[in-house]
Order: C-alpha cells, then structure tokens, then sequence
C-alpha cells in the first residue's frame, strides 16, 4: 500500500500497556502514573490520534480494569485487548491480531510508557511506509545506552536490532539505540509478526526481530533518528520525575511561544491542556492543575493554585488564591489572597480580595464580598448553594449559612452569621447586639494588681 499520502492512508495504533511497572512501587498500573496532569496513557494516545491513527487499540494485562476504563473514557472507539500472559513485546502486539487482521495501511506499534513522543515524529515512521518500507524503527542515541536494544545498520538499510543481553560486546558498542516504537506495514505486519519466536535469552517473543524477519523476507526496514527526549521511557519514579520536568520545559516553551509573559517560567507548573488567552501574565510560582483555562488579559499573581477553572477575560487572580474545580470567574473579577473558590459562579466584577471560602455558589456581577466570607456549603451530611445577587454588599466575616439566596444590591452588615434569604436592597445584620461597660477595663486592672482580696473583681 506504498505510495499512497500520509494523510490518505488509514492508520492502527497499537499502544502496549500490559506492563506491571513493577519498578514503579505502586499499586497503580503504570500507564495510569500522570505527568502535566494527565496519565501516560492520555498523553500516548494524543499523539496516536494526532498522528493520524484514527483506530487505536490498547493492550492491557489481566485485571487491568482501571487500565481499560481510562482507555475508554479517552478514546471510547478504542478497542482494548488483553494479553493474559506477558511473554514479550511482539506477542502484546499480537494480542490485537484481530485488529491487525484488518490491514489498515499502517501500524504504529506505541509503549504505554513512552509518553512525550511528538506526534510529528510517528507522522515521519508514517512517511517511511508511504515511501515503502515494511518495518520503520524509530532510533536515538541516549546519554548512557544500557539497556537498549542497538540497531544494526549497512548504509541507510537497518538489518537487525538486538537486545542488549543477546548482543556481543561490539554490538554494545554501537551508539543508536532502539527507542522501542515502530511502525509497520499492514500488509505484511501479520507475514512477519508470525514468524518471530522466543529463542533468546529472555525466553520473550522480541517486536524487535521484526526487523531481520523483513530483512530475511527481501522487505525494506529503515531507521529514523530522533531526540532523546521524545523517547524517554518511565520504568521508575525518579524516570517519571525527569519527563515530568521535560514535558513542563515544553509547555513553558508554548506558553511563551503563544505570549503568555512569565517572569519566572521555571518555577510555573503547567498542565498539558492548560489554555491561555492573549495577553495573560503568570506570576512565579503558580500551579495550573488540569482543566484551567485563561482568557485575554487575565493576570495570576504568585503562589495560586488553579484546577478545573476558568478565568475570565481581565480577571486577576492571587497572590495566594486556590480555585478548585468549577471555579468560573467572568471578567475583570478579583480573587485575592486566601480566597478559595469552588464550584462557583463569579460574575463579571465581583471580587472577593481576602481570605474568604466561597463554594457551591453564584456570586453576582459587580458584588463585593468582604474579608472572611465564608458560604457554609456543607451540613456534614449534603451540600448546598449560596446564591448572592449583583451588587450585593457582603459585611466582613460573615457566614452565610446554605441553602440561603441575598438578592441584588443588598447589604449584609459585617460579622453576620446569616440563614435565611435576604430580600434585594435590604439590610441583614446578624450577629450579637454590642454592649458597653463603662470603667470595666480599669476596674479589672485595679483587681489585678492589688490582689483578690483587696480590690473587688468588677462583675458589672
Ligand atoms: C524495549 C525494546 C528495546 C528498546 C526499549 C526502549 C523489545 C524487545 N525491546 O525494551 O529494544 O531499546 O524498549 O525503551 O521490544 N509490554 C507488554 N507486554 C509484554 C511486554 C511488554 O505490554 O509482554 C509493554 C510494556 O508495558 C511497555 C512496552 O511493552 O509499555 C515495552 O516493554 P519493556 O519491557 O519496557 O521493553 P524494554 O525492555 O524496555
Ligand atoms: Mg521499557
């Protein structure tokens, strides 16, 4: 099926994930480990669909539930399989023989734990098919090669690879390691898939014979050499850790790219799907878990904390501010500092400055929400909404107990601890009347220091 462009071509990708990851200390599957806030096998399959392959299969291991439930949700045409038994790369390939059994154009065969590959980079194993080849192998020259399986190359021809533990010592002294991902030709994926056993030292069937089996067969299979980076593959925490901090190199780069201002880059955490307006600025020292989205203008001063959320255009947000998820702020609103905000609805101008816990609300336009606000949401048993009006003035810290509505414009005197709804326009003031006590103060000191039984301790 050579010949045809990339684009037209149809396309299977197989993502193995049937690792135990082991090596990971967790209960967790590996795949399911998260960098830039989503799990390795999220950000595999990204760059699977935005290689173009709009058939995806996952292999999983037995019991794999959460494994093929993750799959699901990202990609619900996926088909899953299941390798029962782990006996190698090829045979976990060969678990989706039905899939294969197809014949799309092309296969990209894809490790559930090699998560920063650029789609760009299986499009260029693609282009190899189109141009003819059986087998294309993606290769790079790591640091420290240990470990990888070399590739064995005469000229532009890629004639073998071998697994480090099978190969001789000058075999171990080629540089060009094998990154693991491959792609193959439909048409004849099955042919060779079938013809690889396990005489090795592993006693595993290798995806990596794959290549001398084309060779053998008078097929053509190639290497293309890409960056270390894009085939980092985690086995480990401290593995994980080190393409965490590739993948945030390459989000600060876009986000710079795409103008957003950042003083200090390097210390801004940033989620894979995190989306930024024109205009934006980043303060240090600010975390965007997954789902935030900032629109033009918004400013997000130091130390906050943002999942889930939306920032209006104009919005300033921090320093110290937390919004959780369903925080959505619409224009020119203020969130200041220790002000947490959850599944509220802040509409366009309202601030709440400081120190404040606003949840399960809506906020309306143009409403001040004085210091230490608090909406109480939760009777330890259910949660319930605030619902305050535009305008609205909120006294100093007041509790504003839910379910309770404030209409538009009204006034809620400071320190009110307030539970039942408040008309527009009105004044609440809910709180303790105050009382004075002349010379109180004087005539406990007196008390004091002359000793009890001197002085009589004011009562009144
Ligand atoms: C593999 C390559 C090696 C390459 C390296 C790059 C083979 C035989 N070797 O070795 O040449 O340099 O990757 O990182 O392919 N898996 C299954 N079922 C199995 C075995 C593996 O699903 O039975 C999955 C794993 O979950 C993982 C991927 O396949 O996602 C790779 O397996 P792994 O054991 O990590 O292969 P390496 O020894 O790293
Ligand atoms: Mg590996």
């Amino acid at each position: 099926m050579s010949g045809k462009k990339t684009q037209r071509r149809t396309c299977l990708a197989i993502v193995l994930a049937a690792g135990e990851g082991t090596r990971m200390r967790s209960a967790k599957p590996k795949a399911l480990h998260m960098i830039g806030g989503r799990t390795l096998l999220a950000h595999v399959l990204t760059a699977a669909t935005q290689a173009g392959g709009g058939d995806i299969a996952v292999v999983v291991g037995p019991d794999h539930y959460a494994v093929a439930t993750e799959a699901r949700a990202l990609a619900p045409k996926a088909t899953i399989f299941e390798q029962a038994q782990r006996r190698g790369t090829a045979h976990a390939v060969l678990a989706a023989r039905k899939a294969i059994a197809r014949q799309p154009d092309d296969i990209l065969v894809m490790f559930g734990d090699t998560p920063l590959v650029r789609p760009q980079t299986l499009r260029d194993l693609r282009v190899a098919l189109g141009r003819g080849a059986a087998v294309a192998v993606l290769g790079f020259r790591p640091e420290n090669p240990a470990g990888y399986g070399r590739l064995i190359t005469r000229g532009d021809e890629l004639l073998a690879i071998r697994e480090e533990r099978d190969a001789t010592a000058e075999q171990r002294t080629i540089t060009l390691c094998n990154g693991g991902l491959m792609a193959l030709a439909g048409e004849t994926a099955l042919k060779i898939l079938d013809r690889i056993d396990n005489k090795n030292s592993k006693g595993e069937f290798y995806l990596t014979d794959a290549v001398a089996i084309a060779h053998d067969m008078g097929l053509k299979a190639v290497a293309i050499e890409t960056g270390e980076d894009d085939m980092r593959g985690i086995n480990t925490k401290a593995q994980l850790a080190e393409t965490e901090a590739v993948l945030q190199k390459r989000l600060r780069a876009a986000a710079l790219d795409a103008g957003v201002t950042m003083i200090a880059p390097e210390t801004v955490f940033l989620s894979a799907d995190t989306k930024f307006g024109k205009d934006v600025t980043v303060e240090p020292n600010v975390v965007f878990g997954p789902g935030v989205t900032v629109e033009d203008g918004a400013l997000i001063r130091a130390f906050s904390h943002l999942e889930g959320a939306r920032v209006g255009k104009g919005a300033r947000v921090g320093p110290f501010a937390r919004l959780r998820p369903g925080a959505d702020l619409g224009a020119d609103v203020h969130i200041g500092n220790f002000v947490e905000v959850k599944a509220a609805k802040i509409e366009a101008g309202a601030k709440a400055n400081h120190l404040s816990y606003i949840g399960d609300a809506r906020i309306g336009a143009g409403a001040n929400i004085g210091a230490g606000t608090i909406t109480c949401n939760y009777d330890g048993v259910a949660k319930h909404r605030t619902d305050i009006g535009k305008g609205a003035f909120i006294g100093s810290n007041s509790a504003l107990v839910a379910p309770v509505k404030i209409g538009d414009g009204a006034y809620i005197g400071s320190g009110s601890v307030v539970t039942r709804n408040v008309p527009a326009d009105a004044l609440a003031i809910a709180r303790g009347e105050q009382t004075v006590k002349a010379g109180w103060a004087k005539r406990l000191r007196a008390h004091k220091s002359l000793g009890r039984k001197k002085a009589k301790k004011p009562t009144k």
